[in-house]
C-alpha cells in the first residue's frame, strides 16, 4: 500500500483508520483492477497528476484527463458526493452541464457505492502533485449533457432490476436476518451482464459456485473495462450517438476483440510493436473457446505478460493491461476467467460477430528487425505516418497477417493509409 501508508504530505490531515482502510480497498482496485493511472499519468514522475491528451474526433478535438491529486492549486477539488456523480452520470464539474467523454464512467457507474467510496478515499490520501492541465475543447461533443444513473441494467441485451447499491441483499424470510450478505458483488455482476441469460439455457445447471464465480468475474470484468478494448463495432465499444440506444452496448459484438491500437511512436520503438488489435474472447473462435485454454494457460499469460502459449512467446501487445491484472488474488482471476470461460460455452453465438482478429504488427527499423524472409517497409509503406513495420510473411488469409495488415498475392503487405482498419479496427 505504498501511496496510502507512505503518505508523507503535511498539507493533508491524517486520515482516521476506517479512512485508511476504505483507501487501502480503493488501492486494491486501482492498483489491479481498473488502471486508473494508465490514462492519468502525462508525465511519470507525476503519478496521477493527469495531462494526457485524448483526441475525440478527427476535426481536431480533444480532452485531457484530469489531475486526480488532492493539490490545492491543480488538482481534484471534488467532494465525495461529487466524486461520486462523476463516476455514476458522468457530470463534468471542470465544464458545466457537460459530460465526459473518454473517462470511462459508463463502466463505473455499475460499481457500488462503497468501491466508489473506496477508490475516493484512495485518491485523497495521493501524494499531491502540481499539474496543472490545459482546458478541453470538446466541439459538438460538448453539447451532450450528464446522464442520469438508471435504476435499472439497460445497456445490454435485456433490462434487468438492479440489486441494492450496497452489498447486503434484502432478504424478509421470517423471523431470520434481513440481509444476505454479498461481498464479491455477485449479485451485481449478474445483473450488469450485457448478454441475454436467455440466450443460456444451460447457465442454470450450473452449480452455484460456478455462477456465483460468474457474478463475482461479470463485477470486474464489466467495471473492469475488458469490454471496452475487447468490444469494437466500428470503433466504439458502445453507441455513443445520443438517442435512445445511447450507451447501449452492442451484443454481437461484446468481448470479440477487433479494436485497433497504433502504438505512441515513442513506445512502439521500446516495445518493438507498430500496431496492435484486441482479441476475440467469448466468439466461437475465441480464446476462451479454444480447446487448448485452461486455466493455467490464462493465469500464464497473464502473469508473464506474453504469449507463452506460441512460439515465439510475443509479450503481449500494448495496451493490454495483464502487468496490473497480475496482481489480481487467484480467487478474483479464477473469477474473471469462469466469466469468460461460462459464455464462451454457453451463449448462443449465432449471429454474433466471430472475428478472426489478427496479432500484432512488428516496429522495425530494418530488415534484422524482422522474421527470415520478411521485410521491413519503412520507406513507401502505404501508412508511414503510424510507423514502419515488418511485412511479407506468406500467407493464406488476412487473419494470417498482423494487425490491418492485408494478405496480397500470398503475403502479409501493410495497409493503405485510407484502410478503415487504422481507425475502426474490424
Ligand atoms: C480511458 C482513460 C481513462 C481511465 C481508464 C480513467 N479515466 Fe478518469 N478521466 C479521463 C479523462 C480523459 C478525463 C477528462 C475528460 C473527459 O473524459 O471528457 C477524466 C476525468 C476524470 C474525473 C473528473 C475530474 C474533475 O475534476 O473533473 C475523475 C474524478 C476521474 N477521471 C477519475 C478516474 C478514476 C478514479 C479512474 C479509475 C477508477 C479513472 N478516472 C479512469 C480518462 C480516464
Ligand atoms: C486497454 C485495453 C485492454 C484492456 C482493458 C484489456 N485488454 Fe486484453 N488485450 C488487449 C489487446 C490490444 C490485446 C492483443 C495483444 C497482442 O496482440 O498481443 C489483448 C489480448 C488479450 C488476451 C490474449 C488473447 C490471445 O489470443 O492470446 C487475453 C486472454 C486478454 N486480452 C484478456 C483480457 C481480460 C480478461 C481483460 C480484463 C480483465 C482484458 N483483456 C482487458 C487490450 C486490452
Amino acid at each position: 500500500m505504498g501511496y496510502v501508508g507512505c503518505s508523507s504530505s503535511t498539507s493533508t490531515p491524517a486520515p482516521s483508520s476506517g479512512h485508511l482502510e476504505l483507501a487501502g480497498n480503493g488501492a486494491y482496485l486501482v492498483r489491479n483492477v481498473i488502471d486508473c493511472a494508465g490514462c492519468h499519468t502525462a508525465d511519470p514522475t507525476k503519478p496521477f497528476g493527469g495531462g494526457v491528451k485524448f483526441p475525440i474526433d478527427t476535426a481536431g478535438h480533444f480532452v485531457t484527463s484530469r489531475n486526480l491529486t488532492n493539490d490545492p492549486a491543480t488538482g481534484m477539488k471534488l467532494t465525495e458526493e461529487q466524486f461520486l456523480k462523476v463516476m455514476q452520470t458522468g457530470e463534468d464539474f471542470t465544464n458545466h452541464g457537460q459530460v465526459l467523454l473518454v473517462m470511462p464512467w459508463p463502466n463505473f457507474r455499475w460499481m457500488t457505492t462503497d468501491d466508489l467510496k473506496a477508490l475516493y478515499a484512495f485518491l485523497q490520501v495521493l501524494p499531491p502533485v502540481v499539474n496543472q492541465i490545459p482546458p478541453d475543447d470538446k466541439g459538438p461533443a460538448a453539447g451532450q449533457g450528464p446522464v442520469p444513473l438508471p435504476a435499472q441494467y439497460d445497456e445490454g441485451e435485456e433490462v434487468r432490476p438492479l440489486p441494492p447499491t450496497d452489498a447486503p441483499v434484502p432478504l424478509a424470510p421470517p423471523g431470520t436476518p434481513t440481509t444476505v450478505p454479498d461481498p464479491g458483488h455477485a449479485v451485481r455482476g449478474a445483473a450488469i451482464m450485457p448478454l441475454s441469460y436467455a440466450k443460456m439455457p444451460h447457465f442454470y445447471k450450473r452449480t452455484a459456485e460456478e455462477q456465483a464465480a460468474f457474478g463475482r468475474g461479470s463485477y470486474l470484468v464489466n467495471a473492469a473495462l475488458c469490454g471496452e478494448c475487447h468490444t469494437n463495432k466500428g470503433g466504439y465499444s458502445r453507441v455513443l450517438k445520443p438517442g435512445p440506444d445511447f450507451l447501449k452496448i452492442p451484443a454481437a459484438e461484446y468481448l470479440t476483440g477487433g479494436t485497433a491500437f497504433s502504438v505512441p511512436p515513442p513506445l512502439a520503438s521500446v516495445l518493438k510493436q507498430t500496431r496492435t488489435m484486441s482479441a476475440n474472447l467469448i466468439g466461437t473462435g475465441g480464446y476462451f473457446n479454444e480447446p487448448k485454454t485452461t486455466f493455467l494457460s490464462f493465469a500464464g499469460i497473464i502473469d508473464a505478460t506474453a504469449h507463452v502459449d506460441d512460439s515465439p512467446p510475443l509479450p503481449l501487445g500494448w495496451p493490454m493491461p495483464a502487468a496490473h491484472f497480475r496482481g489480481l488474488s487467484l480467487g478474483e482471476l479464477t473469477d474473471i476467467y469462469t466469466y469468460m470461460k461460462i459464455l464462451a460455452e454457453d451463449y448462443d453465438h449465432t449471429g454474433q460477430t466471430d472475428k478472426e482478429t489478427q496479432g500484432q504488427a512488428r516496429y522495425c527499423t530494418g530488415n534484422a528487425d524482422c522474421q527470415p524472409g520478411e521485410t521491413c517497409s519503412v520507406d513507401g509503406s502505404a501508412d508511414k505516418a503510424v510507423n514502419s513495420q515488418c511485412v511479407g510473411k506468406g500467407c493464406k488469409v488476412d487473419s494470417d497477417c498482423a494487425a490491418c495488415q492485408k494478405c496480397t498475392a500470398s503475403t502479409c503487405q501493410a495497409p493503405a493509409a485510407s484502410d478503415a482498419c487504422l481507425t475502426t479496427g474490424l
